[in-house]
Order: structure tokens, then sequence, then C-alpha cells
């Protein structure tokens, strides 16, 4: 058998991803290889390993080398949790006996960072397929290191130390999660608040940290005026071409870092069947911190 040290990180060529090849994520990964797997995550802040045959611990198991896993966000209602396993966040659009098997159905999803509107987001999401549709579904994922770097100069200054607040109400297909009410001010949203630009703890580099742009506030600013800068700083990220999208097979497992990526997936096919699932690793620090 090849040896597992022996893998390649392969660049997608894009903004940012890159193919681990020769890697079997249900066999021991040893300390320097994992070392050098966590370097070329930070170089290439998406990885994506192809062919692989994981079980619910296994995927649990590799997941938890990056971190504390944390539990599955709160769904909507009608969306049940996997029945077992906490940590796991079933993606999918598959209906039983009536009843969604997991979150996010087939709508397509706005650019968005997991789980951003908690006080300590998760610094990584892993994404594993088990089912998935022949066309439609894709992920694209977003580099904020490099729309951070190519702000407008007077842009970049303005936000340097502004604080946006983060909603928890409504899931990243814009569904209401259970236990909020419809609508809130801007100042009683729940949510976590975070700068808009930050230092990522292991590269060193700034990023901006947007979140999404439903429902999503600058603190302290007038509600047109948040709105208006908001949307300056989406038109930005809109019309770069910073991004890379991953066409998903059986097997695939992805991982990316959300605190410098954006990602969101096109729409389904509700005849295709899609069926995921999603791990969470606790971020070791507060998003933020722009110096
Ligand atoms: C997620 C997510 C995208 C997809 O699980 O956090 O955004 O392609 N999923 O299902
Ligand atoms: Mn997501």
């Amino acid at each position: 058998m090849a040896s597992q040290s022996q893998f390649e990180v392969v660049p997608t060529g894009a903004a940012l991803g890159a193919d681990i090849t020769g890697l079997d994520l249900a066999a021991a990964i040893d300390a320097a290889s994992f070392g050098r797997l966590s370097r070329a995550w930070g170089d290439h802040l998406v990885l994506r390993f192809r062919d692989q045959s994981l079980d619910e611990a296994a995927l649990i198991e590799f997941s938890a080398r990056f971190g504390v896993l944390d539990a599955a966000p709160r769904r909507p209602v009608n969306v049940p949790n996997h029945p077992t396993r906490s940590e796991i966040n079933i993606v999918s659009n598959i209906i039983e006996n009536g009843t969604p098997i997991g979150g996010l159905g087939n709508a397509e999803l706005v650019w968005h960072q997991d789980m951003s509107y908690k006080d300590l987001p998760p610094k990584a999401s892993l994404l594993y397929a088990i089912e998935t549709p022949v066309t439609g579904g894709d992920t694209h994922f977003y580099n904020l290191y490099s729309a951070y770097e190519t702000l407008p100069p007077e842009l970049r200054a303005r936000i340097e130390t502004l604080l946006c607040k983060h909603d928890a109400t409504r899931n990243s297909a814009g569904q209401l999660r259970a236990g909020f009410d419809a609508d809130y001010a801007n100042n009683q949203r729940p949510g976590a608040v975070h700068p808009l630009v930050v230092r990522h703890p292991d590269t060193g580099r700034k990023s901006l940290y947007l979140g999404r742009r439903p429902n999503a506030w600058v603190v302290g600013l007038a509600d047109a005026d948040s709105d208006q800068l908001l949307d300056a700083l989406w038109a930005h990220v809109e019309a770069g071409s910073l991004n890379w999208a991953q066409h998903w097979r059986p097997g695939d497992l992805v991982i990316w870092d959300n605190r410098c990526t954006l990602h969101r997936r096109g729409t389904l096919d509700p005849a295709q069947r899609r069926l995921m699932y999603r791990t969470q690793v606790r971020g070791g620090h507060a998003a933020g911190g722009s110096d």
C-alpha cells in the first residue's frame, strides 16, 4: 500500500482550492502528514478529497483532527437532527414519509460563512457527499483575503474598525430557524457581533468577514447607512472572480475555512437526490481582531 505521507497537493488554478490526492481519510494519518495537510489548507483555504469512503465515525474522527466539533446548527421547524450524532448536520433535499431527512432543501443558498451568528463561529466546515445530483447543486467558494486586498482603499479604510451584527434567525436558504420571530429591529436582532475585518490566527493575513447579506447590520449606523455600506461591500464580492466551484461526486469530502472564505450553493432539481453530511469545527479564538 502506498504511504499515506506521499499525498499530493494539486491547486485548482482558481482563486482558491486544491485537490489532495493519494490520501485515504478513513486510514491513520500521522502527525507529520497532518501538519503538511494543515499547511496546504492554510495556503489554499478549501481542500477537496475525492473517492473517499467514510462512515459516520470516520467522518467525525477525521473532522476532529482539526479541533473540537460543534453541534449541528439549530433547524427550521420540521427538519429533524441526525438521530444519533449531534455533530452531523444532514444537508439534503430528500423527503421521506412527508418529512425532509435533512436541511436546506432544494433552495439556492446565499453567499455565507457558516454559523457566524455565534460568538465563536466554527473555523472549519467539512461536507461529505453520499448521494449527488448529476446536474446542479454545485458549491461555490470565494476568497475573502483577496476580496479585502482588492477593496478600493477608501472603502478598506472605512471598514477597518467597524463591527457587524450577524443574524441568527435564518439559515442560508432564508428559512426561519425554530424559536425565533420573523422580524426584529436591527439593534434587537439575535446574533453575534464581529469586526468587518479580521486577522486569521494561523496565517496572520487580513480578511473581510461578512457572514451573509440578509439582515446584516453595521453596528451603530442608521439602517440606510448600514445598508449602503454593506451593499458596496457585497457589490465588490459579486463583481470579483475570486471563486471556485465544486461539482460534487459521491465520495467527495471538502473542507473549507470559514474565517476567510464564503460559500453558496446553486439550486437543486427536486427530482435528483442529494445527501451530504456536514461537520463543523469550533474556532479556537474569537473571529475578531483587525490588528
Ligand atoms: C453547508 C452548506 C452547501 C451545499 O452545509 O454549510 O452551505 O452545497 N452547504 O449543500
Ligand atoms: Mn454553509
